[in-house]
Protein backbone atom coordinates (compact mmCIF):
# COMPACT_ATOMS: atom_id res chain seq x y z
CA UNK A 1 0.00 0.00 0.00
CA UNK A 2 1.44 3.26 -0.57
CA UNK A 3 2.04 6.06 1.93
CA UNK A 4 1.55 8.76 -0.49
CA UNK A 5 -1.65 8.70 -1.98
CA UNK A 6 -3.54 12.14 -1.49
CA UNK A 7 -7.25 12.81 -1.89
CA UNK A 8 -8.65 15.87 -2.77
CA UNK A 9 -11.74 16.30 -0.24
CA UNK A 10 -11.85 19.76 -0.79
CA UNK A 11 -12.96 20.86 -3.95
CA UNK A 12 -16.39 20.88 -5.81
CA UNK A 13 -15.98 17.92 -8.09
CA UNK A 14 -15.55 15.85 -4.53
CA UNK A 15 -18.73 17.93 -2.85
CA UNK A 16 -20.48 17.07 -6.25
CA UNK A 17 -19.72 13.41 -6.82
CA UNK A 18 -17.69 12.08 -3.77
CA UNK A 19 -18.72 8.66 -4.12
CA UNK A 20 -15.61 7.95 -6.43
CA UNK A 21 -13.12 9.13 -4.13
CA UNK A 22 -14.78 7.18 -0.97
CA UNK A 23 -14.32 3.87 -3.16
CA UNK A 24 -10.95 4.45 -3.99
CA UNK A 25 -10.18 5.37 -0.18
CA UNK A 26 -12.34 2.51 1.41
CA UNK A 27 -9.77 0.16 -1.09
CA UNK A 28 -6.50 1.94 -0.87
CA UNK A 29 -6.40 3.86 2.20
CA UNK A 30 -9.27 3.21 4.36
CA UNK A 31 -7.75 5.14 7.53
CA UNK A 32 -6.50 8.43 5.86
CA UNK A 33 -4.60 10.87 8.21
CA UNK A 34 -5.06 15.09 6.50
CA UNK A 35 -3.45 17.83 8.39
CA UNK A 36 -5.26 20.75 9.65
CA UNK A 37 -4.24 24.36 9.16
CA UNK A 38 -3.83 24.53 12.76
CA UNK A 39 -1.70 21.21 12.26
CA UNK A 40 -3.56 18.65 14.17
CA UNK A 41 -4.52 15.73 12.30
CA UNK A 42 -7.73 14.16 11.17
CA UNK A 43 -7.61 10.65 10.10
CA UNK A 44 -10.80 9.92 7.39
CA UNK A 45 -12.25 6.58 8.51
CA UNK A 46 -14.60 4.75 5.04
CA UNK A 47 -15.01 0.94 5.46
CA UNK A 48 -18.15 0.33 7.41
CA UNK A 49 -16.65 -1.92 9.63
CA UNK A 50 -14.18 0.53 10.84
CA UNK A 51 -16.44 3.34 11.12
CA UNK A 52 -18.37 0.70 13.29
CA UNK A 53 -15.69 -0.70 15.16
CA UNK A 54 -14.84 3.29 16.31
CA UNK A 55 -18.56 4.74 17.03
CA UNK A 56 -18.90 1.46 19.52
CA UNK A 57 -15.34 2.51 21.58
CA UNK A 58 -16.07 5.45 22.99
CA UNK A 59 -13.56 4.81 25.99
CA UNK A 60 -10.59 5.08 23.08
CA UNK A 61 -12.58 7.69 20.44
CA UNK A 62 -14.64 10.31 22.38
CA UNK A 63 -16.79 13.11 21.54
CA UNK A 64 -16.40 14.27 25.90
CA UNK A 65 -16.17 17.89 25.40
CA UNK A 66 -14.46 17.64 29.01
CA UNK A 67 -10.97 15.58 27.45
CA UNK A 68 -10.71 18.69 25.49
CA UNK A 69 -10.38 20.69 28.22
CA UNK A 70 -8.25 18.08 29.89
CA UNK A 71 -5.73 18.29 26.47
CA UNK A 72 -6.09 22.16 27.27
CA UNK A 73 -4.95 21.83 30.74
CA UNK A 74 -2.23 19.41 29.89
CA UNK A 75 -0.81 21.07 26.96
CA UNK A 76 -0.01 23.86 28.86
CA UNK A 77 0.87 22.68 31.71
CA UNK A 78 4.18 20.94 29.70
CA UNK A 79 5.00 24.94 28.70
CA UNK A 80 5.00 25.35 32.67
CA UNK A 81 1.36 27.63 32.25
CA UNK A 82 -1.89 26.88 34.80
CA UNK A 83 -4.68 27.76 32.59
CA UNK A 84 -6.47 30.67 33.36
CA UNK A 85 -10.19 29.93 34.35
CA UNK A 86 -12.59 31.07 31.88
CA UNK A 87 -14.63 33.77 33.38
CA UNK A 88 -18.32 34.51 32.94
CA UNK A 89 -19.60 37.22 31.20
CA UNK A 90 -21.45 40.55 32.99
CA UNK A 91 -24.27 39.75 32.17
CA UNK A 92 -24.76 35.92 32.10
CA UNK A 93 -23.92 33.17 34.96
CA UNK A 94 -21.57 31.14 33.52
CA UNK A 95 -19.17 31.53 30.64
CA UNK A 96 -20.44 31.78 27.10
CA UNK A 97 -18.82 28.27 26.10
CA UNK A 98 -21.17 26.23 28.59
CA UNK A 99 -24.13 27.52 27.25
CA UNK A 100 -23.31 25.86 24.16
CA UNK A 101 -21.15 23.02 24.56
CA UNK A 102 -23.14 21.23 27.25
CA UNK A 103 -25.52 18.88 25.29
CA UNK A 104 -25.74 14.93 24.33
CA UNK A 105 -23.45 14.86 21.47
CA UNK A 106 -20.60 16.62 23.79
CA UNK A 107 -20.55 14.00 26.73
CA UNK A 108 -19.56 10.74 26.99
CA UNK A 109 -20.66 7.54 30.22
CA UNK A 110 -22.53 8.79 33.19
CA UNK A 111 -23.37 12.77 32.39
CA UNK A 112 -24.56 11.46 28.27
CA UNK A 113 -26.66 8.52 30.01
CA UNK A 114 -28.48 11.31 31.97
CA UNK A 115 -28.92 13.56 28.75
CA UNK A 116 -30.06 10.76 26.36
CA UNK A 117 -32.38 9.24 29.39
CA UNK A 118 -34.18 12.61 30.19
CA UNK A 119 -34.30 12.81 26.08
CA UNK A 120 -36.17 9.63 25.59
CA UNK A 121 -39.03 10.80 27.72
CA UNK A 122 -39.63 12.97 25.64
CA UNK A 123 -39.01 11.27 22.12
CA UNK A 124 -41.34 8.28 23.04
CA UNK A 125 -43.43 5.91 20.97
CA UNK A 126 -46.68 7.78 21.66
CA UNK A 127 -45.23 11.25 20.55
CA UNK A 128 -44.42 9.98 17.64
CA UNK A 129 -47.87 8.79 16.74
CA UNK A 130 -49.50 11.43 17.67
CA UNK A 131 -47.46 13.69 14.92
CA UNK A 132 -48.39 12.33 11.67
CA UNK A 133 -51.60 14.49 11.10
CA UNK A 134 -49.71 17.82 12.28
CA UNK A 135 -47.02 16.80 10.02
CA UNK A 136 -49.48 15.87 7.27
CA UNK A 137 -51.16 19.71 7.51
CA UNK A 138 -47.84 21.21 7.46
CA UNK A 139 -46.82 19.24 4.54
CA UNK A 140 -49.80 20.00 2.38
CA UNK A 141 -49.90 23.64 3.83
CA UNK A 142 -46.86 24.11 2.88
CA UNK A 143 -47.34 23.07 -0.73
CA UNK A 144 -49.98 25.93 -1.36
CA UNK A 145 -47.97 28.21 -1.44
CA UNK A 146 -44.52 27.17 -2.34
CA UNK A 147 -46.16 25.49 -5.67
CA UNK A 148 -46.00 27.91 -8.22
CA UNK A 149 -47.44 27.36 -11.80
CA UNK A 150 -46.38 23.92 -11.37
CA UNK A 151 -43.09 24.46 -10.38
CA UNK A 152 -41.54 23.53 -6.79
CA UNK A 153 -37.88 23.98 -5.01
CA UNK A 154 -37.72 20.90 -3.19
CA UNK A 155 -35.12 22.02 -1.16
CA UNK A 156 -36.97 25.76 0.16
CA UNK A 157 -40.14 23.29 1.14
CA UNK A 158 -38.00 20.98 2.97
CA UNK A 159 -36.28 23.59 4.63
CA UNK A 160 -39.42 25.52 5.49
CA UNK A 161 -40.68 22.23 6.76
CA UNK A 162 -38.21 20.62 9.02
CA UNK A 163 -38.19 24.22 10.46
CA UNK A 164 -41.70 24.04 11.10
CA UNK A 165 -41.70 20.32 12.55
CA UNK A 166 -38.73 21.05 15.18
CA UNK A 167 -40.09 24.44 16.21
CA UNK A 168 -43.34 22.38 16.66
CA UNK A 169 -41.20 20.30 18.88
CA UNK A 170 -39.63 22.43 20.36
CA UNK A 171 -42.56 25.08 21.31
CA UNK A 172 -41.74 28.00 19.89
CA UNK A 173 -43.28 29.71 16.77
CA UNK A 174 -41.76 28.76 12.96
CA UNK A 175 -40.48 32.79 12.73
CA UNK A 176 -38.33 31.93 16.20
CA UNK A 177 -37.33 28.82 15.37
CA UNK A 178 -36.07 30.29 12.42
CA UNK A 179 -34.35 33.07 14.33
CA UNK A 180 -32.63 30.03 16.70
CA UNK A 181 -31.30 28.34 13.43
CA UNK A 182 -29.45 31.69 12.26
CA UNK A 183 -28.19 32.74 15.71
CA UNK A 184 -26.92 28.95 16.38
CA UNK A 185 -25.68 28.66 12.98
CA UNK A 186 -23.55 31.61 13.78
CA UNK A 187 -22.37 30.07 16.99
CA UNK A 188 -21.41 26.97 15.81
CA UNK A 189 -19.19 28.38 13.01
CA UNK A 190 -17.49 30.76 15.72
CA UNK A 191 -16.76 27.02 17.30
CA UNK A 192 -15.77 24.93 14.23
CA UNK A 193 -13.41 27.82 13.21
CA UNK A 194 -11.89 27.54 16.83
CA UNK A 195 -9.51 24.39 15.14
CA UNK A 196 -7.26 24.98 18.29
CA UNK A 197 -7.80 22.64 21.60
CA UNK A 198 -5.58 25.20 23.79
CA UNK A 199 -7.60 28.18 23.54
CA UNK A 200 -10.60 27.97 25.54
CA UNK A 201 -10.17 31.13 26.35
CA UNK A 202 -9.73 32.71 23.26
CA UNK A 203 -13.12 31.14 22.17
CA UNK A 204 -15.14 32.61 25.13
CA UNK A 205 -13.32 35.80 23.38
CA UNK A 206 -15.09 34.98 20.16
CA UNK A 207 -18.48 34.18 21.67
CA UNK A 208 -18.12 37.21 23.56
CA UNK A 209 -17.56 39.74 21.14
CA UNK A 210 -20.11 38.03 18.68
CA UNK A 211 -23.23 39.26 19.67
CA UNK A 212 -25.24 36.37 18.92
CA UNK A 213 -24.50 33.87 21.62
CA UNK A 214 -25.39 36.81 24.60
CA UNK A 215 -28.57 37.47 22.57
CA UNK A 216 -29.49 33.72 22.11
CA UNK A 217 -28.76 33.35 26.37
CA UNK A 218 -31.15 36.07 26.60
CA UNK A 219 -33.36 35.07 24.35
CA UNK A 220 -33.19 31.80 26.27
CA UNK A 221 -33.66 33.58 29.68
CA UNK A 222 -37.20 34.64 28.42
CA UNK A 223 -38.26 31.94 26.65
CA UNK A 224 -38.12 29.60 29.73
CA UNK A 225 -38.94 31.65 32.08
CA UNK A 226 -42.23 32.07 30.04
CA UNK A 227 -42.23 28.17 30.30
CA UNK A 228 -41.87 27.41 33.45
CA UNK A 229 -45.04 29.59 33.72
CA UNK A 230 -46.97 28.15 31.07
CA UNK A 231 -45.37 24.39 30.62
CA UNK A 232 -46.71 23.16 27.41
CA UNK A 233 -46.18 19.32 25.67
CA UNK A 234 -43.30 20.27 23.86
CA UNK A 235 -39.33 19.29 24.57
CA UNK A 236 -38.31 22.21 26.06
CA UNK A 237 -41.22 22.12 29.04
CA UNK A 238 -40.40 18.90 29.26
CA UNK A 239 -36.38 19.78 29.83
CA UNK A 240 -37.68 22.26 32.08
CA UNK A 241 -39.52 19.76 34.54
CA UNK A 242 -35.82 18.27 35.06
CA UNK A 243 -34.28 21.97 35.96
CA UNK A 244 -31.94 21.36 39.06
CA UNK A 245 -33.30 17.86 40.14
CA UNK A 246 -30.90 15.77 41.63
CA UNK A 247 -29.81 14.03 38.80
CA UNK A 248 -31.66 16.80 36.34
CA UNK A 249 -30.62 19.46 34.28
CA UNK A 250 -28.88 22.81 35.15
CA UNK A 251 -29.76 26.04 33.11
CA UNK A 252 -26.74 25.58 30.84
CA UNK A 253 -27.31 22.07 29.43
CA UNK A 254 -30.69 23.07 28.59
CA UNK A 255 -29.57 25.52 26.68
CA UNK A 256 -27.18 23.50 24.86
CA UNK A 257 -29.86 20.54 24.64
CA UNK A 258 -32.31 23.18 22.74
CA UNK A 259 -29.29 24.72 20.64
CA UNK A 260 -27.71 21.03 19.54
CA UNK A 261 -31.45 19.91 18.77
CA UNK A 262 -32.35 23.23 16.41
CA UNK A 263 -29.32 21.71 14.50
CA UNK A 264 -29.56 17.82 14.77
CA UNK A 265 -33.01 18.32 13.68
CA UNK A 266 -33.04 20.60 10.95
CA UNK A 267 -30.30 20.04 8.63
CA UNK A 268 -29.78 16.37 8.32
CA UNK A 269 -34.21 15.90 7.63
CA UNK A 270 -33.94 18.88 5.29
CA UNK A 271 -31.47 17.40 3.20
CA UNK A 272 -32.36 14.21 3.02
CA UNK A 273 -36.03 14.95 1.31
CA UNK A 274 -35.12 16.97 -1.54
CA UNK A 275 -31.82 13.85 -2.27
CA UNK A 276 -34.53 11.44 -2.20
CA UNK A 277 -36.46 13.03 -4.73
CA UNK A 278 -33.67 13.68 -6.96
CA UNK A 279 -32.90 10.15 -6.74
CA UNK A 280 -36.56 9.00 -7.43
CA UNK A 281 -36.52 11.07 -10.69
CA UNK A 282 -33.22 9.48 -11.80
CA UNK A 283 -34.77 6.23 -11.15
CA UNK A 284 -38.20 6.41 -12.75
CA UNK A 285 -39.03 3.19 -12.58
CA UNK A 286 -39.15 3.31 -9.04
CA UNK A 287 -40.49 6.14 -8.70
CA UNK A 288 -43.87 4.39 -10.56
CA UNK A 289 -43.50 1.81 -7.80
CA UNK A 290 -43.61 3.60 -5.07
CA UNK A 291 -46.35 6.13 -6.62
CA UNK A 292 -48.53 2.42 -7.13
CA UNK A 293 -47.10 1.00 -3.22
CA UNK A 294 -47.27 4.50 -1.24
CA UNK A 295 -49.91 3.30 1.27
CA UNK A 296 -47.81 0.38 1.71
CA UNK A 297 -46.32 0.75 5.24
CA UNK A 298 -43.85 -1.96 4.74
CA UNK A 299 -43.05 -0.98 1.26
CA UNK A 300 -42.28 2.72 2.86
CA UNK A 301 -40.41 1.71 5.39
CA UNK A 302 -37.87 -0.54 2.96
CA UNK A 303 -37.98 2.94 0.79
CA UNK A 304 -37.07 5.41 3.79
CA UNK A 305 -34.33 2.98 4.68
CA UNK A 306 -32.37 3.57 1.31
CA UNK A 307 -33.15 7.16 1.00
CA UNK A 308 -31.11 7.91 4.52
CA UNK A 309 -28.62 5.06 2.75
CA UNK A 310 -28.49 6.06 -0.52
CA UNK A 311 -28.46 9.94 0.44
CA UNK A 312 -26.90 10.04 3.60
CA UNK A 313 -26.63 13.39 4.90
CA UNK A 314 -24.24 13.52 8.02
CA UNK A 315 -21.25 12.65 5.65
CA UNK A 316 -19.13 12.22 8.59
CA UNK A 317 -19.01 12.94 12.44
CA UNK A 318 -15.57 13.43 14.43
CA UNK A 319 -14.15 11.92 17.83
CA UNK A 320 -11.26 12.75 19.48
CA UNK A 321 -8.51 9.95 20.39
CA UNK A 322 -7.52 9.30 24.09
CA UNK A 323 -4.77 7.12 23.69
CA UNK A 324 -1.98 6.20 21.01
CA UNK A 325 -3.79 3.41 18.63
CA UNK A 326 -1.96 1.82 16.03
CA UNK A 327 -3.50 1.10 12.89
CA UNK A 328 -1.97 -0.03 9.21
CA UNK A 329 -1.15 2.82 8.22
CA UNK A 330 0.60 4.52 11.10
CA UNK A 331 -0.31 5.58 14.93
CA UNK A 332 -3.26 7.24 15.81
CA UNK A 333 -1.86 9.71 18.03
CA UNK A 334 -3.82 10.79 21.23
CA UNK A 335 -5.58 14.14 20.77
CA UNK A 336 -6.05 13.10 17.37
CA UNK A 337 -9.31 13.71 15.42
CA UNK A 338 -10.79 10.23 14.10
CA UNK A 339 -13.66 10.66 11.83
CA UNK A 340 -15.95 7.75 10.87
CA UNK A 341 -17.33 8.64 7.58
CA UNK A 342 -20.93 6.76 7.69
CA UNK A 343 -22.01 8.27 4.17
CA UNK A 344 -18.81 5.90 2.92
CA UNK A 345 -19.11 2.74 4.90
CA UNK A 346 -22.97 2.71 3.64
CA UNK A 347 -21.76 2.23 0.29
CA UNK A 348 -19.26 -0.21 1.25
CA UNK A 349 -19.06 -3.42 -1.52
CA UNK A 350 -18.40 -5.34 1.07
CA UNK A 351 -21.44 -5.04 3.38
CA UNK A 352 -24.18 -4.25 0.24
CA UNK A 353 -25.01 -5.62 -2.87
CA UNK A 354 -24.29 -3.58 -5.85
CA UNK A 355 -23.97 -0.44 -2.62
CA UNK A 356 -23.23 2.07 -5.69
CA UNK A 357 -27.26 1.10 -6.72
CA UNK A 358 -30.20 2.91 -5.47
CA UNK A 359 -32.82 0.12 -4.95
CA UNK A 360 -36.12 1.24 -2.54
CA UNK A 361 -36.52 -2.70 -2.37
CA UNK A 362 -33.01 -3.20 -0.60
CA UNK A 363 -33.62 -5.43 2.20
CA UNK A 364 -32.06 -6.14 4.61
CA UNK A 365 -30.43 -2.98 4.22
CA UNK A 366 -27.57 -2.49 7.79
CA UNK A 367 -26.76 1.27 7.02
CA UNK A 368 -25.47 3.48 9.79
CA UNK A 369 -27.10 6.60 8.68
CA UNK A 370 -28.35 7.21 12.11
CA UNK A 371 -25.01 6.70 13.74
CA UNK A 372 -23.49 3.95 15.55
CA UNK A 373 -22.98 3.05 19.30
CA UNK A 374 -23.88 5.22 22.22
CA UNK A 375 -24.61 8.40 20.29
CA UNK A 376 -27.63 7.01 17.93
CA UNK A 377 -29.46 9.37 16.79
CA UNK A 378 -31.50 10.44 19.05
CA UNK A 379 -34.24 11.69 16.63
CA UNK A 380 -33.99 8.90 14.27
CA UNK A 381 -37.75 8.06 14.54
CA UNK A 382 -39.12 11.52 14.48
CA UNK A 383 -36.94 11.92 11.23
CA UNK A 384 -38.57 8.54 9.61
CA UNK A 385 -41.70 9.80 10.26
CA UNK A 386 -40.84 13.48 8.57
CA UNK A 387 -39.65 11.71 5.84
CA UNK A 388 -42.31 9.37 5.34
CA UNK A 389 -45.01 11.67 5.47
CA UNK A 390 -43.28 13.92 2.79
CA UNK A 391 -42.51 11.92 0.37
CA UNK A 392 -46.08 9.72 0.41
CA UNK A 393 -47.63 13.06 0.00
CA UNK A 394 -45.46 13.64 -3.45
CA UNK A 395 -46.09 10.44 -4.44
CA UNK A 396 -49.58 10.39 -3.89
CA UNK A 397 -51.03 13.56 -4.63
CA UNK A 398 -48.95 14.33 -7.71
CA UNK A 399 -48.93 12.22 -10.45
CA UNK A 400 -46.31 13.49 -12.57
CA UNK A 401 -43.14 14.65 -11.25
CA UNK A 402 -40.01 15.91 -13.43
CA UNK A 403 -36.63 17.69 -13.37
CA UNK A 404 -37.12 21.70 -14.26
CA UNK A 405 -33.81 21.64 -15.15
CA UNK A 406 -31.04 19.92 -16.88
CA UNK A 407 -29.85 17.22 -13.25
CA UNK A 408 -26.88 17.50 -14.47
CA UNK A 409 -26.62 21.00 -13.82
CA UNK A 410 -27.58 20.61 -10.49
CA UNK A 411 -24.80 21.61 -7.44
CA UNK A 412 -24.31 19.93 -4.14
CA UNK A 413 -23.29 22.24 -1.09
CA UNK A 414 -19.86 22.06 -0.34
CA UNK A 415 -20.31 21.14 3.55
CA UNK A 416 -17.79 18.54 5.22
CA UNK A 417 -20.38 17.20 7.47
CA UNK A 418 -23.39 17.35 5.56
CA UNK A 419 -24.22 16.11 2.15
CA UNK A 420 -27.71 18.36 0.02
CA UNK A 421 -28.40 19.53 -2.56
CA UNK A 422 -28.26 23.44 -2.78
CA UNK A 423 -31.68 23.53 -5.03
CA UNK A 424 -33.82 21.26 -6.59
CA UNK A 425 -36.42 22.95 -8.75
CA UNK A 426 -39.36 20.19 -10.41
CA UNK A 427 -42.48 20.59 -12.34
CA UNK A 428 -44.84 18.58 -10.38
CA UNK A 429 -48.77 18.10 -11.77
CA UNK A 430 -51.59 16.71 -9.96
C1 LIG B 1 -32.57 11.87 8.41
C2 LIG B 1 -32.41 12.60 9.49
C3 LIG B 1 -31.32 12.41 10.49
C4 LIG B 1 -30.11 11.78 10.38
C5 LIG B 1 -29.55 11.07 9.17
C6 LIG B 1 -29.45 11.90 11.66
C7 LIG B 1 -28.19 11.39 11.92
C8 LIG B 1 -27.58 11.44 13.15
C9 LIG B 1 -26.28 10.89 13.43
C10 LIG B 1 -25.38 10.22 12.41
C11 LIG B 1 -26.02 11.08 14.75
C12 LIG B 1 -24.79 10.61 15.51
C13 LIG B 1 -23.75 11.70 15.62
C14 LIG B 1 -22.47 11.22 16.26
O1 LIG B 1 -22.37 10.04 16.66
O2 LIG B 1 -21.52 12.01 16.37
C15 LIG B 1 -27.15 11.77 15.30
C16 LIG B 1 -27.26 12.15 16.62
C17 LIG B 1 -28.30 12.91 17.09
N1 LIG B 1 -29.44 13.29 16.42
FE1 LIG B 1 -29.90 12.86 14.50
N2 LIG B 1 -30.25 12.60 12.52
C18 LIG B 1 -31.41 12.92 11.86
C19 LIG B 1 -32.48 13.60 12.37
C20 LIG B 1 -32.59 14.05 13.66
C21 LIG B 1 -33.74 14.73 14.23
C22 LIG B 1 -35.04 15.03 13.47
C23 LIG B 1 -33.43 15.01 15.52
C24 LIG B 1 -34.23 15.70 16.60
C25 LIG B 1 -35.29 16.42 16.43
C26 LIG B 1 -32.10 14.51 15.78
C27 LIG B 1 -31.44 14.61 16.98
C28 LIG B 1 -30.22 14.03 17.26
C29 LIG B 1 -29.56 14.12 18.55
C30 LIG B 1 -30.09 14.85 19.78
C31 LIG B 1 -28.38 13.42 18.45
C32 LIG B 1 -27.32 13.19 19.54
C33 LIG B 1 -27.53 11.82 20.16
C34 LIG B 1 -26.47 11.48 21.20
O3 LIG B 1 -25.44 12.15 21.28
O4 LIG B 1 -26.68 10.51 21.93
N3 LIG B 1 -31.62 13.93 14.63
N4 LIG B 1 -28.09 11.97 14.31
Amino acid sequence: MSNNIEYDLQSDNFFNNPFPTYAEMRKNKPFYPQKTPAGHTVWWITRYDDCKNILADSGVFTRDFNFLTRMAQMAQAAQGAQAAPIQATTTTKRPLIDYFTSHLLLREGKEHRKLKHIMSTFFTKKLINSLKDILEKKAEGLMQYQLQNGMLDVVQYSNAFTIQVISHILGVSDQDGAFLLKQISEILTIIDATDNISSFNELEKSLQSHGAATNLVKYFDKLCEAKLKNPQHDLISTLLQFKDQKEGLAEHEIYSMVAVLIIAGYTTTAHVIPSAIHSLLLHPEQLKYLQQNFADEKVMTTAINEFVRFCTPVMGMSRWTTKDVKVDSGIIKMGDIVMPNIISANRDETVFEDAEKFNVKRDPNPHIAFGYGDHLCAGMHLAQLEIKVVIRYFLSKFSQMQFAGEPDKLKWQSHLLFRGLESLPIRMEK
